[in-house]
């Protein structure tokens, strides 16, 4: 869910829908604001469905002019996406407004003492309880940072609540448990949000808020303590890029957008990490005795962030001959999983947030391993449960399928992997020189694929836009291409897909093959392996022989795929470790023209988040 909230002079209204619709990629399921009037009353105004809902019934009926206020965008959990269970959350009278992200996993309990006590509530949703809860602490002592001192100690799970009381017409509340919330300094007015998205049109100056923090803003005072109300000094950052990174531009989509700015991303993580020819990378200045005693590497991640993991396996495992895995972040929790001081564990996450892989890392942690985080988003909680964190600068990423963060993340994952090994002794140094400059010249190639290929991919995604099932192939670094192929077009085109190691065809997928089948396969180069080349060709051929369309993704001048593939799109060449690098553009412009020729929103793809903040 998106959060925001603002203390100030101006007409909160406008800004909190801003604010809003730069989070709304965090959950379009319903929203709704509640701000303080003039007139000295809270009024409240909530929608199902996405932004826009809300925006037209504000529209339409205007909300009087107030200047403090509170809003939400949500993705459902306890209760479907309907008007009632939006947020904001009522209490007190109707004087109190609550927003809520995360999961009360208590709430239940809660809930029955209230209602013993005779509260009625209108939804089904774990917020209201919080609601409730301040409330019957606030009417005690007058005092809602206090109240909230009180309920936040008795709730068990994850996190943020906000909350604005029209006896306080100035003031927001805040707290957060393995949830997200920042604060945004303005001049005599300040903000929270999710992330700083929530308010960087107005500030890049920002505060970070630690785990089991209230804050307390108004119009000229920012006020942070821990759980137990001890003072805590929050950490300020500046936010790196302005509002105009995270707006559409002249794009059709963000994820249009996103996807044009691949080259642009690889280039950004790349920037000043190269010195004299060595890898070094400003964040991990000092920490060397972090990788020193490795012994073993666990990646966690999910969704697309965990493909990039399973690339950068290849490029660790070649380079530090350290042992990698890469597991699911939310499978490692619950598997007993053996870690030790000797293990580090690399959490690749754009957004920072996501609980599944925040909890692994929490875990991990607490077993004793070194953790290690590849992020996207400054101030955002993965890096700050870290001892290092590397970070990724694709810039904003706004489309919930994620494109330039993925090209991102396996290029920083590339520069640890050769950091790593420095510090290790174990690097060669050809090798690494060679490494670097595949890496420098990756932007220009991928900018060749989006120049000279996309028009083509946008046309074949037309042409199958019924198509009802696709599948795709790939061998080694091209493995973790297929899956992430098939994820992208699952996600946002709503067809059945799904991604093999090309060698296990044979041992069971071949039987879904038939005329007709559409078939991606990603083609390793034969200057890297040739027996490799010959086999995924052999697989071409089996699939061929059985009636799939196949279409092909291989580097320019590779003649022999040519008699079996039906389509061949072309990457330029690279060592085989960078190859998915490229191999990934086509497959994500190919998603993005099928669900666009489906006439679906590529940006906001039913049923999904981008950052998916509970467990
Ligand atoms: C969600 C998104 C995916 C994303 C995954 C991991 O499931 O829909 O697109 O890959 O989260 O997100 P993260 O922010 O941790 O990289």
């Amino acid at each position: 869910c998106g959060i925001v909230g603002y203390v100030g002079p101006r007409d909160s209204q406008g800004i909190l829908v801003a604010g809003l619709a730069r989070l709304e990629y965090r959950g379009y399921d319903s929203a709704g604001i509640a701000v303080v009037g003039e007139n000295g009353r809270l009024t409240a105004r909530k929608k199902a469905g996405k932004l826009a809902a809300l925006r037209e019934s504000l529209e339409q009926d205007p909300m009087g002019r107030g200047t403090t206020g509170i809003g939400h965008t949500r993705w459902a959990t306890h209760g479907g996406p309907t008007d009632l269970n939006a947020h904001p959350h009522l209490a007190d009278g109707d004087r109190l407004a609550v927003i809520h992200n995360g999961i009360i996993e208590n709430f239940a309990e809660l809930k029955k003492e209230l209602v013993a006590e005779g509260v009625e509530f209108l939804s089904e949703t774990d917020t209201e309880v919080a609601a409730q809860l301040i409330a019957r602490a606030y009417r005690e002592t007058g005092d809602l940072v206090a109240a909230f001192r009180a309920v936040v100690n008795r709730l068990d799970g994850a996190f943020t609540l906000l909350a604005t009381h029209e006896d306080h017409p100035d003031l927001v509340v805040g707290a957060r448990r393995n949830s997200p919330l920042v604060i945004g300094l303005g001049e005599g007015e300040n903000f929270l949000g999710s992330d700083v998205a929530a308010f960087v049109e107005h500030t890049r100056r920002a505060l970070a808020i630690g785990q089991d923090e209230i804050v307390a803003i108004t119009p000229d005072k920012v006020t942070v303590t821990d759980f137990d109300g001890n003072s805590v000094e929050p950490q300020p950052f500046e936010v790196s890029w302005d509002a105009s990174a995270a707006d559409k531009g002249g794009w059709s989509s963000f994820m249009a957008k996103e996807v044009s700015e691949e080259p642009e991303a690889v280039a950004n993580t790349v920037r000043g990490r190269v010195k004299d020819g060595r890898i070094s990378i400003p964040e991990l200045e000092g920490l060397d005795e972090l990788f020193v005693g490795i012994e073993r590497v666990v990646i966690l991640a999910c969704g697309t962030a965990y493909y990039a993991g399973l690339v950068g396996k290849y490029a660790i495992e070649k380079w530090s001959r350290i042992p990698v895995v890469v597991e699911l972040a939310h499978e490692f929790r619950y598997s007993d999983p053996i870690v030790s001081e000797s293990t580090l564990v690399i959490s690749i996450s754009q957004s920072g947030e996501t609980m599944d892989t925040l909890m692994a890392v929490k875990e991990a942690a607490r077993l004793g391993a070194k953790t290690l985080s590849i992020c996207n988003t400054q101030g955002s909680t993965i890096p700050r449960e870290s001892d290092a964190v590397v970070y990724t600068h694709a810039g904003p990423e706004v489309a919930v399928a994620s494109t330039k963060a993925f090209v991102a993340q396996i290029t920083a994952l590339y520069l640890f992997a050769l950091h790593i090994a420095d510090v290790r002794g174990s690097l060669d140094q050809a090798v690494s020189d060679e490494a670097v400059a595949q890496l420098e010249a990756l932007p220009s190639k991928i900018q060749w694929i989006l120049d000279n290929e996309q028009d083509r991919i946008e046309q074949l995604a037309g042409w199958m836009a019924d198509t009802r099932s696709v599948l795709f192939l790939g061998r080694h670094v091209g493995y973790p291409i297929a899956l992430e192929g098939a994820l992208k077009l699952k996600e946002i085109s709503y067809i059945h897909a799904e991604g093999f190691a090309a060698g296990e065809l044979k041992h069971g997928p071949i039987a879904l093959v038939e005329p007709g089948q559409p078939v991606f396969v990603v083609v390793p180069s034969p200057r890297g392996s040739v027996t490799m080349h010959q086999k995924v060709i052999s697989n071409i051929e089996e699939i061929r022989a059985r009636g799939a369309r196949v279409i092909a993704i291989a580097e320019q001048g590779d003649s022999a795929v040519l008699p079996s593939a039906d389509e061949v799109l072309r990457i330029p060449l690279a060592s085989p470790l960078f190859e998915p690098l490229l191999a990934v553009v086509p497959l994500h412009i190919f998603a993005m023209g099928l669900a666009t020729a489906k006439g679906l929103d590529v940006d906001q793809p039913r049923n999904l988040a981008k950052s998916v903040t509970v467990e």
